[in-house]
């Protein structure tokens, strides 16, 4: 008998451990679903990406609040000294994204580098009731957080925040991981845009630099165009914003405005100033300047097509123009507008051998031989800026 109910007792003992095996297994399968539904969210979410990382890291912190059932979600990093909130899911209309750093929960977490997720519960009886405002304002109980790093430095602190008593189980801290470590990747990608603009902005700044020493030397070997080639370029720049053109194109034409005679550098400086009128052979010498700038500039790699519309400055729709003769269609939009530029401020101002035209003259040139010489839409908005947009050359 003594035997029989101990094989009983070994049958029920087995029997429980069973059906705890199948109670486990069962959750396991549980989580398991939990996790590839959440997984396939976040995958949904990085499909999704556009070009800006901040909008996905934003993108990030929505899914993550949402995903975690938080009040709040929020990705805090340091800029300049202060905490800013660059990504935040439901925060109420009265949260202020921008503060000091030292006291709130974020800022700890990016200081202590947390690997781990940080869990903080009953915040009201916390130190940090009394050094992060948000706490008692917002009525917060549960603090989660985690440090977001790239190249092994915390950079920055994602969290999940609750009205509530919260204990995240083992599935949403994973997902708190994986979506933690997206918004490094996201943040990586941002310091490499950063770096490019930063980059960019400094070359952009040495090739003005660059421009306008190249401008003031033909400037300094004939003094009597000082000024020309600035205020051909603002005239050149201003007809090409008013046509619409991509900021590419403005872009290039101001640059080739500002250096378009730079070959006269190789005309004789007693023929760039001679008082009276010029011979045959001098004319010839002038008309080879397009053709030097082009050589000039050609070797140096301009982000736009600057030597080629230098090049042809003088171009005329006729073909009457030089150095190639090139008529209508061959020649490219941005030198016809450099050229109708070019021919206003030329005639409007004083010259060693005649005084200024003025600049209804000037104007009365371009307007007679349009779409002869000159190409007709460039014309018409070049009246249109010194007449109704009361457009005027910057003073000599
Ligand atoms: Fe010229």
């Amino acid at each position: 008998m003594e035997n029989k109910d101990r094989m009983m007792d070994q049958l029920i003992k087995e029997l429980t451990e069973s059906r705890n095996r199948i109670t486990e297994l069962e959750n396991f399968e549980i989580e398991n679903k939990l996790i590839e539904k959440n997984l396939k969210m976040i995958n949904k979410c990085l499909q999704g990406f556009c070009e800006d990382p901040l909008k996905n890291i934003n993108q990030l912190t929505c899914l993550c609040g949402e995903l975690m059932g938080a009040t709040c979600a929020l990705y805090n990093r340091i800029d300049k000294g202060m905490l800013y909130s660059w990504g935040q899911w439901h925060t109420p209309g009265d949260y202020c994204p921008v503060d000091k750093p030292e006291g709130h929960i974020c800022y700890d977490v990016i200081k202590n580098k947390c690997d781990d997720i940080m869990v903080i519960r009953n915040l009201s009886d916390s130190i940090y009731a009394k050094t992060d405002p948000n706490v008692i304002f917002y009525k917060l109980k549960t603090y989660v957080g985690q440090a977001v790093k790239f190249n092994n430095t915390s950079i920055g602190s994602l969290c999940v925040v609750y009205q509530k008593d919260f204990i995240p189980n083992n599935s949403e801290k994973k997902i708190f991981g994986i979506i933690s470590a997206a918004i490094g990747v996201e943040e990586n990608s941002r310091q490499g845009q950063e770096d490019l603009k930063e980059t960019l902005e400094k070359l952009r700044k040495a090739l003005g630099g660059v421009i306008e020493a190249m401008s003031l030397t033909i400037e300094l070997r004939d003094p009597y165009t000082a000024g020309h080639q600035k205020r051909v370029s603002d005239l050149a720049r201003m007809i090409a914003k008013e046509m619409g053109l991509s900021k590419e194109k403005i872009e290039a034409i101001r640059m080739a405005g500002a250096i378009h005679d730079i070959g006269k550098i190789s005309v004789p400086s007693e023929i760039l100033s001679k008082p009276g009128k010029l011979n045959d052979l001098e004319m010839l010498m002038i008309k080879t300047h397009p053709k030097i700038g082009f050589d000039i500039l050609k070797p140096i790699e301009f982000p736009w097509s600057v030597a080629d519309i230098i090049l042809q400055h003088h171009e005329r729709l006729d073909g009457s123009g030089y150095p190639l003769g090139l008529k209508g269609e061959h020649i490219v939009l941005e030198a016809k507008i450099l050229g109708v530029a070019d021919v206003v401020e030329a005639m409007s101002s004083h010259r060693p051998y005649r005084p200024g035209h003025g600049i209804g003259e000037a104007l009365e040139e371009i307007s007679k031989n349009k779409g002869i010489l000159y190409e007709p839409t460039v014309v018409d908005i070049c009246w249109r800026l010194f007449t109704s947009k009361k457009f005027k050359f910057e003073k000599k």
